[in-house]
């Protein structure tokens, strides 16, 4: 099971965006797929087919000492979502909870599991980073991501060497002679960790989250339907192939 993360020191920047994208993307290309929301504001089930904030998730298993897998739901478009539920009880889970989590949800050797973070330094987005194996820092174009980049290597300082990242830049809006200034400051600073592929400001978006879709489901003639398949093309080939194994049960 490979496991991908969509972190960010920053809030509203698309993470849950990109995942519950890559989430769908995947598992129409035949991966088995569990979307995991870490994030407390337990929307990733907003993007993927629930029309409410899933009020029982993870969260509750775990408190009730059960095991996570129980909350987990399936969708139309193939994705298990293990929804993070609206109870957000304050103990935090000791390091390595989450690699032990996911070990524990036998997922298929095939599978993919995407993780839906908080923002850094929430200990679960902690915890996100350190397991695993592609991490996507997301980051809007805008000044404030600027500052990013000279925070960033404290928290990739703690990856093992076998762990990849790469930057995700959303909010590209070539209209906008601010954010051309903007997009080429970031381009520079991040250079060859940029995905190939950027996702444009586009309304199509927020309007596809209206109706608990995803944009190329909703509007796939969308730039941000183009751009959302070429970031999950692109993430998929980085993942690399499926490791040889046992077959999960979830
Ligand atoms: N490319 C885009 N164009 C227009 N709107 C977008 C785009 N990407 C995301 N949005 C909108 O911006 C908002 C924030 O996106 P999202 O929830 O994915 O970010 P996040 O990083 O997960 O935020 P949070 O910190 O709240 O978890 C949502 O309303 C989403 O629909
Ligand atoms: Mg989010």
């Amino acid at each position: 099971m490979r496991c991908l993360a969509f972190v960010s020191p920053l809030g509203g920047v698309g993470r849950t965006t990109l995942a519950a994208h890559c989430a769908t993307l995947l598992a129409a290309s035949g991966t088995p797929v569990l979307a995991f929301d870490l994030s407390p504001q337990n929307t990733l089930g907003l993007h993927l087919g629930l029309s409410a904030p899933p009020e029982q998730g993870w969260q509750a298993a775990v408190r009730d000492g059960g095991w996570l897998g129980e909350a987990a739901l399936e969708n139309s478009a193939g994705v298990r979502l293990l929804p993070h539920g609206t109870l957000a009880h304050r103990t935090s889970q000791p390091q390595g909870w989450l690699a032990e989590q996911l070990a524990l949800l036998d997922l298929p050797t095939d599978g993919v599991a995407v993780l839906d973070t908080p923002t850094l330094p929430a200990p679960m987005a902690q915890q996100a980073l350190l397991c695993a194996d592609l991490v996507v820092l997301v980051l809007d174009v805008s000044p404030r991501a600027v500052h990013v980049h000279a925070t960033w290597q404290s928290w990739i300082g703690r990856l093992q060497p076998t762990q990849r990242w790469a930057v995700a830049l959303n909010g590209v809006d070539p209209r906008s002679a601010i954010r051309r200034g903007t997009l080429a400051r970031l381009r520079a600073q991040w250079g060859e960790r940029l995905l190939p592929y950027a996702l444009h400001q586009d309304e199509h978006v927020p309007q596809a989250q209206e109706r608990a879709l995803c944009v190329h489901q909703s509007m796939p003639q969308a730039q941000a339907a183009h751009d959302l398949q070429g970031i999950a093309a692109w993430v998929s080939e980085a993942l690399g192939p499926a490791p040889t194994g046992r077959q999960g049960a979830l």
